[in-house]
């Protein structure tokens, strides 16, 4: 899906994404599995990584820590709690820029990522910067570490809105997470689900019902195959989610759009985003 782009054509849920997909697609709602959802991600970002990190990469800054498409850092937010002397994994990582930013803060990120070629970026990055940020490619539902390992477990618009098994991917961060420690991550605002992912007039027109939780799937056309999936939670649907695997939910950010901003990305823009919220920022701590 491409914001605004050719494929508009039946209401389609939001991405975080801005790119004229290839191949050329057709959009669905439709159910998708696990496997399936993590088969097509997976080669989608590593087609689309080159193009992400270019259109992107200023924004997100080589030692940066954005929360989404708005511009909130985490020095603003501060959901992470104090970074220093903590063991921190990010997940869905992307270019390595928010653990970098951990990295510089004192902290001792990990960043986990499904794409190889997102994983190739942040390499490049630490070259440049000098700030190294160890990785390791995996997937958000069966996380390679020991029981309490970290302090900290974040996502910045990375795997959740992608994976299928979201029980699981949120029970691993449980398992993985040392007691008392923060979950803190952003997603595509639920209520944006609603409309259109049209930066323009017509994304604030409600075009499909807030409870439908049919996944939007992106389907190539030359061989009927799967090719990219998102999957829509409700806010309700999270807070129950973080309740049952122990969480206690500690903040909810709905970043207001800032006056000059005039970015596009995706479905977010000026226009929207002083109408509507576009991000949800979660925190919760274990037990
Ligand atoms: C929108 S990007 C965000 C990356 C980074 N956090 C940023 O702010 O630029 C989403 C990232 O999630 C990764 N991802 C998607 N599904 C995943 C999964 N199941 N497990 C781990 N990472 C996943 C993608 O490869 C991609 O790098």
């Amino acid at each position: 899906m491409s914001a605004g782009g050719a494929d508009a054509t039946p209401p389609v849920a939001p991405d975080s994404r801005s790119h004229t997909p290839a191949p050329p697609v057709r959009v669905e709602r439709r159910a998708a599995d696990e496997d399936e959802s993590r088969h097509a991600n997976g080669a989608d970002w590593d087609r689309y990584a080159d193009e992400y990190q270019a259109s992107h990469g200023e924004f997100l800054g080589d030692v940066g820590f954005v929360w989404g498409p708005e511009g909130l850092t985490e020095e603003q937010a501060g959901v992470l709690g104090p970074v220093r002397d903590r063991d921190v994994l990010e997940v869905g990582s992307g270019g390595g820029q928010c653990s970098r930013w951990v990295l510089a803060q004192g902290g001792r990120p990990v960043g986990l990522d499904l794409s190889h070629r997102q994983l190739q970026h942040s390499r490049r990055i630490d070259d440049a910067t000098g700030l190294g940020v160890p990785t390791v490619r995996a997937t958000a539902t069966h996380l390679p570490f020991a029981d309490r390992t970290f302090d900290v477990v974040f996502s910045s618009f990375g795997a959740l809105q992608f994976v299928h098994d979201i029980e699981r991917a949120v029970a691993e961060t449980a398992r993985v997470l040392r007691p008392g420690g923060r979950f803190a991550f952003s997603i595509t605002h639920p209520t944006r689900w609603m409309l259109p992912d049209d930066p323009g007039e017509a994304g604030l027109v409600v075009s499909q019902s807030y409870w439908d939780r049919t996944p939007y799937v992106e389907v190539d056309e030359a061989t009927g195959e799967v090719a990219y999936v998102e999957h829509h939670r409700t806010l309700g649907d999270w807070v129950g989610l973080l309740a049952g695997h122990g969480f206690r939910l500690t903040t909810l950010l709905e970043p207001e759009w800032p006056e000059h901003h005039d970015r596009v990305w995706g479905g977010w823009s000026r226009l929207r985003g002083r109408l509507s919220p576009g991000t949800a920022i979660l925190g919760a701590d274990l037990a």
